[in-house]
């Protein structure tokens, strides 16, 4: 069975894998909606080190996934809008990790995360229209609460919570 270890990033090298990680699990996103950068800029398959590094310095956290201590995946708990309702963003799992369990132990360290933390509730955004992803979030207790569409993204937004 694959041994899957979860740590939360802290160095500033982690956070270069985590960049890595993120790019590189929603270039397939990307490539599947036939998104480029000079198409959809603000597609998280075009994170950039400063976008880290401001989440970084509005207060989120890091969490890194490796097998046979080979980065696999990644995700963020971030501070949201409402203080007693953090956001879990930039969920990525490599393409060749897909389907291991990875992405789910993931969501549920940064859940075990957000109630330590105090949380009421974690939300999650994602595109309205990709009914497998929605199905895995609502498979794992998130909840649709409303979408939204925005003139710089062209796809819908879903937004999803949960207790924690
Ligand atoms: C979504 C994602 C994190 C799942 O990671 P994972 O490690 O494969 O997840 P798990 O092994 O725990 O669960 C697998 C399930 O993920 C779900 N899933 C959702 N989107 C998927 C995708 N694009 N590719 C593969 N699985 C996907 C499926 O329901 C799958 O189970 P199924 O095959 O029985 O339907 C991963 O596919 C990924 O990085 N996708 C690209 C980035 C992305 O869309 N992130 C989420 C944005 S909020």
């Amino acid at each position: 069975m694959t041994h899957i270890a979860m740590t939360e990033a802290s160095a500033e090298s982690e956070l270069d894998l985590c960049l890595d990680l993120i790019r590189s699990a929603f270039a397939t996103v990307a490539e599947e909606r036939g998104f480029t950068e000079a198409t959809v800029p603000d597609h998280t398959a075009y994170t950039s080190r400063l976008d880290l590094e401001q989440l970084q310095a509005r207060g989120a956290r890091f969490f890194l996934a490796r097998v046979d201590d080979q980065p696999a995946g990644c995700v963020v708990l971030a501070p949201g809008r409402r203080a007693d309702r953090p956001t879990l963003q930039k969920l990525a799992v490599l393409p060749a990790h897909r389907q291991g369990g990875i992405g789910r132990t993931l969501v549920q360290r940064v859940i075990a995360e957000a109630r330590l933390a105090g949380a009421e509730s974690l939300g999650i955004a994602i595109i309205d229209d990709d009914t497998r992803l929605k199905a895995w979030c609502e498979g794992q207790g998130f909840v649709e609460e409303r979408t939204a569409d925005y003139p710089h993204l062209p796809f819908t937004v879903c937004y999803l919570a949960r207790p924690v």
